[in-house]
């Protein structure tokens, strides 16, 4: 399919933009202990005995980036999302089975406390009645999925962690090939100010108004797809404030980015409905209340389980041909 001029960015120009990204970028504070969890996690999973193969491991990206605008950061460009999404298809992803990597903004939504930020001493406790406060049984099950190896949270905040961790995350679940997933619910910031062009203290005010040039993030959408784990299935977000513009970008972003599903989904409506977009399909899936189901998130990572499984069977018939 030709796309519409002006929409391919030619592989050695995004590049050299991706490479310029991560040359610029303050070096991940923590990355050792990151990156042995990593390993650790997708090993542990990957080997699972007695189950006739591994389990299916799905990173899902949740909460909005910030862009820093000091060094020493005061002031900070921000992106809109409670991370609610995110929380909620992390609890049917593990009831379907798979391991989560769930990489989300500090601070946000968590999987089975949901209404709640990510506060460990709020967490902790769940009104019963008037006189009552009790440990809730959410926090049992969150804390079982991570001792039971089934959930790694990774916090971010800056579009600088974010793209380190996410690169982090591909390079090591690359190894387990089409069991891979990718889920990519965070808002991610379109636009930054490169580190070695930032103010290093705070910005100061009485001058008059302030001149910044922030510099586009480039797409990593692609990358990921095409290189950084090539086998892996790949579902990306695309919200718009417009519905009349939402199907056309969403297979825009499909074709453009080579993704497998894109979920197209409205600001005002988002909890409510979503439309998972494929190259030949658009489903619309719907919160069911009369199931007593209170959110979308039911139905669609039960269809993306659905095709995900379709995937890595056609995956394994064509690798057990060659
Ligand atoms: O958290 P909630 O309050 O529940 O809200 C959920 C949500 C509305 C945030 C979520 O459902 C959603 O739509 N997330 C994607 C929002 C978004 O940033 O869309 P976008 O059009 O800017 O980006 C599209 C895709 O490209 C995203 O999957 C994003 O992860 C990716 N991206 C974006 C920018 C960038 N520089 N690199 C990227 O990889």
């Amino acid at each position: 399919m030709v796309l519409p001029s002006g929409l391919e960015i030619p592989k050695e120009v995004l590049d050299a933009e991706i490479k310029s990204f991560f040359d610029s970028a303050p070096p991940l504070k923590n990355s050792d202990d990151v990156s042995q969890k990593l390993e650790e996690f997708v090993k542990k999973n990957s080997l699972l005995s007695g189950t006739g193969g591994a389990r299916r491991v799905v990173c899902v990206t949740s909460g909005g980036t910030t862009v820093p605008l000091e060094q020493r950061c005061v002031r900070y460009i921000d992106n809109f999302s409670s991370g609610h999404r995110g929380a909620a298809s992390t609890k049917y992803f593990l009831k379907a089975g798979y391991a989560v990597i769930y990489l989300h903004r500090r601070g946000t939504c968590q999987p089975y406390c949901r209404s709640l930020p990510d506060d460990p001493l709020l967490e902790c406790l769940e009104i019963v009645d008037e006189s009552n406060i009790q440990v809730r049984s959410a926090i049992t099950k969150t804390h079982v999925a991570v001792a039971e190896d089934l959930l790694l949270k990774l916090p971010f905040t800056t579009i600088f962690e974010y793209l380190q961790m996410l690169q982090m995350v591909a390079f090591t679940i690359k190894s387990i090939g089409p069991h891979a997933m990718f889920y990519l619910t965070a808002a991610v910031s379109d636009f930054y100010v490169p580190w070695k062009s930032m103010a290093e203290h705070k910005i100061q005010s009485g001058s008059g108004p302030l001149d910044m040039r922030l510099v586009q993030v480039p797409k990593m959408l692609l990358v990921l797809r095409k290189d950084w784990a090539p086998m892996a299935f790949c579902i990306s977000f695309k919200l718009e404030t417009d519905s009349k513009i939402l199907l056309e970008k969403a297979d825009m972003a499909l074709r453009k980015y080579k993704m497998h599903m894109v979920v197209a989904n409205e600001l005002l409506s988002r909890k409510e409905e979503v439309v998972v977009v494929t190259s030949n399909e658009k489903i619309s899936v719907r919160q069911n209340k009369s199931l007593g189901v209170d959110d979308v998130e039911s139905a669609l990572i039960e269809l993306l389980v659905e095709r995900h499984t379709v995937y890595v069977e056609n995956s394994d018939n064509l690798t057990g041909q060659q």
